[in-house]
């Protein structure tokens, strides 16, 4: 039977719930996908929370990426066969054993990727590739700064990072993820629960602190990051993993004529060709082995509560992975 997980209303893991779905039947450009894979991220907590606001009053599905089967499409779908496999990244609306999409939010997976691989790191691994290829561009020789170099992204940035020679400061909550930063391709890895992270990226760098830094964990970083920059330096702020950081104010970039973004990348995917392009750099890092997907924890989608629990506690490393 196909069912959802569905919140009712904004809440704690207690608003998921189990329901059945009716059949699905796709609209002209549309696709029906059984799932087979669905990823965990903390934007799936920002919205079960209410943190980001919901696009419907109630009866909400959470959820940004997913891989499975191409079951039927509309009559105006010509990219997409019964069979295909597909993966995606969208919103919201991935808890749930069939979903129709868009065929231009799908895209085709090569047999070098799993499913479960796909699901992964759909969002997570397309965030990656445009950090380090559109909000800092990195080149070889540069050192930056990635906070939460453990969890999902940073395992994927770790690695792909290290692969364009770039020099790597990572930061991790505990010696246990410090390692696992490590083992994810992190040349140096910092403590941030017991140690300055901001003296340590100034010892590291002799002093002159670094290009970039790429920060999803918001109110608890920002101003140590902004003074981890070098002149003329990035700050990259895509997440707020402990909470909005309301405290910076734009004089402080002044201190190094810093540059800001806060980038989305559901705004880099509205593009169908950047869809493409990226997909096929990220498949390829993946198919080849430059970048291997740690998926450190795989559950029943009937467990997603207890998951994010997990992710909300800083339990978790690298990615996890629901299957319906
Ligand atoms: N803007 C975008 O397009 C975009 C896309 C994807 C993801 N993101 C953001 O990227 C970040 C990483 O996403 P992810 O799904 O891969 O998650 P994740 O990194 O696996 O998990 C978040 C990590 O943040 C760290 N953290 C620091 N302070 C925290 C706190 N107070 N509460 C909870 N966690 C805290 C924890 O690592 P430590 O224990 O090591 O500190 C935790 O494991 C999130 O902020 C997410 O919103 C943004």
């Amino acid at each position: 039977m196909a069912y959802s997980i569905v919140a009712a209303e904004p809440g704690g893991i207690e608003v998921l719930e189990r329901r059945e779905l009716d059949p699905i039947v796709p609209d002209a450009s549309e696709v029906l996908v059984r799932q087979t894979a669905i990823g965990v991220n903390f934007i799936d907590v920002y919205y079960r929370s209410g943190l980001y606001p919901w696009p419907v009053e109630r009866d909400f599905i959470v959820g940004s990426e997913g891989a499975g089967i191409v079951e039927a499409m509309g009559q105006d779908v010509s990219t997409f066969s019964v069979g295909d496999r597909v993966a995606y990244t969208v919103s919201h609306g991935a808890y749930t054993s069939h979903r129709v999409l868009p065929a231009t939010s799908l895209v085709p997976l090569p047999d070098s990727v799993k499913d479960e691989q796909a699901a992964a790191v759909m969002l997570k691994g397309l965030t990656t590739y445009y950090l380090i290829h559109e909000s800092f561009p990195v080149e070889e020789d540069q050192t930056v700064l990635f906070h939460a170099a453990a969890g999902g992204v940073g395992s994927l940035a770790g690695q792909w990072l290290k692969s364009k020679g770039v020099r790597t400061i990572g930061t991790a909550g505990g010696a246990e993820k410090c390692v696992i930063a490590k083992e994810n391709g992190f040349d140096h890895v910092i403590d941030y629960r017991s140690q300055d992270f901001v003296d340590e990226v100034m010892a590291l760098t002799e002093g002159k602190g670094v290009e970039a830094v790429y920060d999803s964990v918001g109110k608890d970083t920002i101003m140590g990051s902004l003074a981890c920059l070098k002149t003329f330096g990035t700050l990259v702020n895509f997440g707020q993993s402990s909470g909005i950081p309301d405290q910076f104010r734009i004089p402080d970039l002044a201190k190094g004529s810093f540059h800001l973004t806060r980038p989305i990348l559901f705004h880099f995917t509205a593009n169908p060709s950047w869809l493409k392009q990226a997909s096929e750099a990220l498949f390829q890092v993946i198919g080849d082995g430059t970048v291997k997907v740690n998926i450190s924890n795989t559950q029943p989608l009937s467990q997603a509560g207890q998951v994010h629990q997990m992710l909300e506690g800083r339990k978790t490393v690298g990615s996890t992975v629901l299957i319906p």
